[in-house]
């Protein structure tokens, strides 16, 4: 396991930050189309960053829900996934739908940025593990009705979309009734406090019930990255109201002796809140 410093993960957004004119920080709502057309910069820009800070961590045909290190070999969160079609929503890579596949699931990889897609097929070079991919964005998933026996995101599209109802529709409308829907998310408590792994990023400055999204934008203010936040409530609420049963929502607790720092995921603020939340529904008949 590798420890990414702060520094590196400084780096590695600046350098996105410079590709795409970043030069400050907004305090404002934003809508879907601005919020997809940024994400998809972002996420092309940052995409060979990205695998190179998270690629040997997160591995090859390996399914890692969150920097705490839960493994879907060892928390089963979707069940037998054996000759199941599985959609993974926000793939990147696609190292999670490499091991569904070698675990005997039949999935397909569904990913906004072609920059994320280029590592999801050199993933599949590498492995052998060859699985369909779809670029698309979450809301407008290209998979016919009723068409899947579980749907997973560890940490895809769900933060960056405008509305998270809208993607909970389409997941729930491609899923057979009773199947799985699995995602994990950055703890909403997070929201409160500055996006620093060590110290200062114990101090809270934020209201939790602000729903104004997190905006970096260019010279002419347009947004060059987007990031949205929602209550645990709003969560429970937008399944509810999109035909989900929310079954359990985990909290994964640091594990002692993990010292990896990846963002604002770090021991310091792992021993004393949780980092990742994991929502685990079901699609209601
Ligand atoms: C933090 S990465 C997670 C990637 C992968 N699941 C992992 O565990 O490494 C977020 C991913 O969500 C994708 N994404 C962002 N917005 C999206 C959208 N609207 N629809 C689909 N994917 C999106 C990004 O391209 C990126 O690959």
């Amino acid at each position: 396991m590798t420890t990414v410093d702060r520094d590196d993960e400084q780096d590695r957004h600046t350098r996105a930050e410079q590709r795409l004119g970043t030069v400050g920080v907004a305090h404002r709502s934003v809508g879907a189309r601005e919020a997809t057309r940024a994400n998809l910069a972002w996420w092309d820009a940052d995409a060979d960053d990205y695998q190179a800070a998270h690629g040997e961590f997160l591995g090859d045909a390996d399914f890692v829900w969150c920097p705490e290190g839960v493994r879907e070999a060892d928390a089963r969160l979707l069940g037998d996934v054996r000759g199941r079609r599985v959609a993974e929503i926000g793939c990147g890579q696609a190292a999670c739908s490499r091991w569904l596949a070698a675990a005997g699931a039949r999935p397909v990889g569904l990913d906004l940025s072609a920059g994320m897609l280029r590592h999801a097929r050199a993933g599949a070079a590498r492995t052998g593990i060859d699985v369909p991919l779809l670029q698309a964005t979450a809301d407008a998933l290209p998979l016919a009705d009723g068409s899947m026996d579980a749907a997973c995101s560890a940490f895809g599209a769900l933060p960056f979309v405008a509305s998270v109802e809208a993607v909970f529709a389409e997941v729930r409308r491609v899923l057979r009734p009773g199947a799985p829907w699995v995602f994990a998310v950055t703890h909403p408590m997070r929201w409160i406090f500055p996006d620093d792994p060590g110290p200062a990023g114990l101090t809270a400055s934020q209201p939790y019930f602000d729903r104004t999204p997190y905006v970096e934008v260019d010279a002419d203010g347009r947004a060059t990255y987007v990031e949205y936040h929602r209550t645990v409530g709003d969560y429970v609420r937008a399944l509810a109201a999109t035909g989900f049963a929310l079954e359990d929502l985990l909290e994964p607790e640091w594990p002692a002796g993990h010292t990896r720092v990846w963002g604002q995921w770090s021991p310091v603020r792992g021993k004393l809140f949780p980092g990742t939340a994991i929502f685990r529904a079901r699609a209601c008949p």
